[in-house]
């Protein structure tokens, strides 16, 4: 463990345009330009991920049912644009499809970190049940104004806890260290602080370096995030404490969505529902590996939370309940505590 630290403080076209009035982005190298479509789906993660196979299957599905008359060209990885770019990217039309985390909409509408309150789900069935209730459409309704139309709702799954100096048993292990939270959640910042730790916001496109040169100790994230960006490289301690979900928006621009031609606009609604449901069962799978890989990498001391612990962190944590609801008003966690109970 000791040579890690010391090795992590050492290191320290397609032509496109935009045809005239409408945003609708079209290949030059198609022998009937207006009639072709092209989608650009930016996202953050790596492409073995739940989220990057879904583009995937969505873009080959949606060739094959439109005949090759839509074309998603997906970029992975931050590619084309990162946390922080995406969202006006998406505005503006440079791109028609993202899929960031629920966390980064909050400065679009902070209701949306009622996802992010730790310990509010016992597992991803609940999430859905709130995502497809009015809650979750006055969320995703809430986003029109800023010309975003909703599409899908994808997980991510439960994260975890990672750092790079001791397994985070109880609260007195947090103590000093620093970790990275996403952009944009306040309640993700509060989580770190009751904690006893200092949250520091960081693009998800840094995070292995920021880790990796001792930027931040940790961080929280998915088995499948913690694998495939090879983070558990650089932080030798993991404790599996499913303290908090993510999940994904998957959204466009709304004056593309509504000038699609109808039939076309069909192809790809009927196909994302399939593919989300396909997502889902991926996202548990690949977490449920990623675990695995982890473990048999041999470079990380897992800490599996026990019953008493986790009452813990909840004592600690539960004063962001209050807070939130003092904001938000009490009928959106309500709402989730009775989902869970039933
Ligand atoms: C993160 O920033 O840690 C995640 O939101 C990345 C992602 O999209 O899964």
């Amino acid at each position: 463990m000791k040579m890690r630290n010391i090795t992590c403080l050492a290191g320290m076209i397609f032509f496109i345009f935009c045809s005239g009035c409408s945003k609708r982005v079209v290949d030059l190298e198609q022998v009937n330009p207006e009639e072709k479509i092209v989608i650009k789906f930016s996202h953050v993660v790596a492409e073995n991920t739940p989220k990057g196979m879904a583009a995937q299957r969505f873009a080959k599905l949606v060739k094959e049912r439109t005949g090759g008359r839509v074309e998603v060209q997906i970029f992975p990885n931050s590619t084309l644009y990162k946390d922080g770019e995406e969202i006006e990217a998406l505005q503006s039309g440079a791109v028609q499809i993202i899929a960031p985390a629920a966390s980064k909409l909050s400065a679009l509408d902070p209701q949306w970190q009622l996802l992010d309150l730790p310990y509010a789900f016992d597992n991803e069935g609940s999430v859905h049940k709130v995502m497809e209730s009015q809650i979750g459409n006055r969320l995703f309704n809430g986003l029109k104004q800023h010309n975003i139309q909703a599409l899908a709702f994808w997980d991510s799954g439960f994260k975890q806890m990672t750092n790079n100096v001791k397994p985070l048993v109880n609260k007195e292990d947090f103590k000093g260290l620093s970790f990275r939270v996403m952009i944009n959640s306040q309640v993700l910042k509060k989580q770190f602080e009751y904690l006893g730790s200092r949250p520091v916001e960081g693009l998800f496109s840094n995070l292995y370096y920021d880790l990796e040169t001792c930027r931040v100790n940790g961080e929280e994230n998915t088995l499948s995030n913690i694998y495939s960006k090879k983070l558990f490289k650089v932080q030798p301690y993991l404790t599996i404490s499913n303290h908090g979900y993510m999940g994904y928006v998957v959204m466009t621009n709304v004056e593309f969505w509504s000038e699609l031609p109808e039939k076309v606009r069909r192809v790809l609604e009927d196909t994302l529902l399939e593919v989300t449901k396909w997502e889902r069962e991926q996202a548990l799978k690949m977490n449920r590996e990623g675990l695995e890989q982890v473990v048999s990498s041999g470079l990380v001391q897992v800490h599996y939370q026990t019953e008493a612990e986790k009452k813990e962190w909840i004592s600690v944590l539960e004063p962001i309940y209050y807070e939130f609801i003092k904001t938000y008003g009490e009928e959106m966690v309500s709402f989730i505590e009775q989902l869970n109970y039933k």
